[in-house]
């Protein structure tokens, strides 16, 4: 299998070539941000790209966002179109990130990590949030097939895989996703186990 690594994924977005890119933010984490009333919570966003959900959140109120990525390009273009005194731009493997946060939000990162990274996934998620902290966003519903990104996967497999560090408050699927992922997507919320 092809390498998954800082040049593969700068390459993809040098080559433009990133077909995951909604050019705005995806309406199953556009709906959970509305809800949310403590506008003082610090959020990660992994595997950012193009950063529209902090976007999103800074238009909101937001005031303590992390924007992620192993990618120059991306890093470089949220902070000249953002530019945001919330944000704080990482440019960095996201396994050797340390913090503390209330909330991760999961959009189409998991699913660009090869699954042998998915324990571990689960491990460095759960050791970046607070005690109490939240992991939310969506997952692909579809059976693992594909030798590259993006990896899917089924409830079954991600139940087993998130109980033990985390308290499924919600794995289902999603009813409102962006058309091009209707029924693709499962909804997450997960509660960090302390
Ligand atoms: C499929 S893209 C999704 C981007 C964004 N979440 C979106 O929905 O538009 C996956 C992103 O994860 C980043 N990435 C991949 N592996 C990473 C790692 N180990 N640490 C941090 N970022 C990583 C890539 O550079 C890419 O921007």
């Amino acid at each position: 299998m092809i390498k998954l690594d800082q040049q593969y994924w700068q390459e993809r977005y040098t080559n433009n070539s990133i077909g995951w890119d909604l050019g705005k933010v995806s309406t199953p984490l556009k709906n959970y941000i509305d809800q949310l009333t403590d506008k003082d919570i610090s959020i990660l966003i992994p595997g950012a790209g193009n950063a529209y959900e902090a976007e999103y959140l800074f238009n909101s109120g937001f005031k303590n966002i992390t924007i992620l990525d192993i990618a120059s390009s991306p890093i470089k273009y949220a902070k000249e179109k953002i530019a945001l005194p919330c944000c704080n731009f990482v440019q960095q493997d996201f396994f050797d990130h340390n913090g503390k946060y209330d909330l991760i939000l999961e959009q189409t990162f998991f699913c660009a990590l090869e699954p042998r990274f998915r324990e571990s996934y689960i491990k460095k998620t759960h050791q970046l949030l607070k005690d109490n902290g939240r992991l939310v966003g969506v997952l692909f519903n579809f059976e693992n097939k594909l030798n590259g990104p993006p990896f899917g996967g089924i409830i079954t497999e991600y139940i087993k895989l998130f109980e033990s560090h985390f308290k499924i408050i919600i794995m289902e699927s999603c009813y409102n996703s962006v058309k091009e992922r209707q029924d693709k997507e499962i909804f997450i919320k997960l509660m960090k186990k302390i």
